[in-house]
């Protein structure tokens, strides 16, 4: 086995990353890319991640030849075209922007959770805003009942760039708001993520385990 010719800046907990390094394993890339943990918040910026990547984002995915590529749509979508089995990202006409259309629906939902638990994590109390966690939240609400009542057959047909970012989602659900209670609504979602849970790309990314 060669050394690592790549490393992913990554934080375990971000659903982000979890994407990306679900996508490294379901596309038997695992051995080519060394990780490198950042503690990384909004208000804790970290100096080394802004080479090349002046934003700072997390993932950021350095080659070999020291060019940065962030953030995890662009790092997945390079990965996805470094390996030959089946793409996870279709290569062309409408199946290729209907499943980046799903898969940014899941970011979408990703973006809505973190930045609730920024506010109400990282915020001082006297300082979160109510009615702002409540419209990220109805954003989360809105994206799952979207999945559950038009797209679920679709979604659950084949694990691909846009199922993964809805599995990474709801991990990232779980393990942040354990009680936001989406099962309860979306209960085919709940046994499709039952299901995908035990994928091995998602065992061995799952945050609540490291
Ligand atoms: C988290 O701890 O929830 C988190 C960390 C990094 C990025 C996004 C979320």
């Amino acid at each position: 086995m060669s050394a690592p010719s790549m490393t992913l800046f990554h934080s375990p907990a971000s659903p982000f990353v979890r994407k990306v390094l679900v996508v490294l394993h379901e596309t038997g890339q695992t051995d080519r890319v060394a990780l490198h943990a950042v503690n990384l918040t909004p208000v804790n910026p970290v100096a080394e991640l802004n080479q090349g990547n002046p934003a700072g984002k997390i993932p950021a995915l350095r080659l070999a030849d020291g060019s940065v590529l962030h953030d995890s749509r662009v790092i997945c979508e390079y990965l996805d075209l470094q390996h030959v089995g089946n793409p996870l990202i279709p290569r062309e006409g409408w199946p290729r922007w209907h499943r980046l259309t799903l898969a940014s629906l899941a970011d979408a939902i990703m973006d809505a959770a973190v930045l609730t638990r920024y506010e109400t994590f990282l915020r001082p109390k006297d300082k979160q805003w109510d009615a702002w966690i409540e419209a990220q939240q109805d954003k989360i609400r809105r994206g799952l009942s979207n999945l559950e009542q038009e797209h679920f057959a679709e979604l659950a047909s084949v694990f691909d760039i846009a199922a993964i970012g809805v599995a990474c989602a709801l991990g990232y659900l779980d393990l942040r708001f354990p009680d936001f209670g989406w099962r309860e609504q979306q209960p085919q979602l709940a046994g499709w993520y039952a299901q995908v849970s035990q994928r091995e790309s998602m065992q061995a990314t799952d945050p609540s385990a490291t």
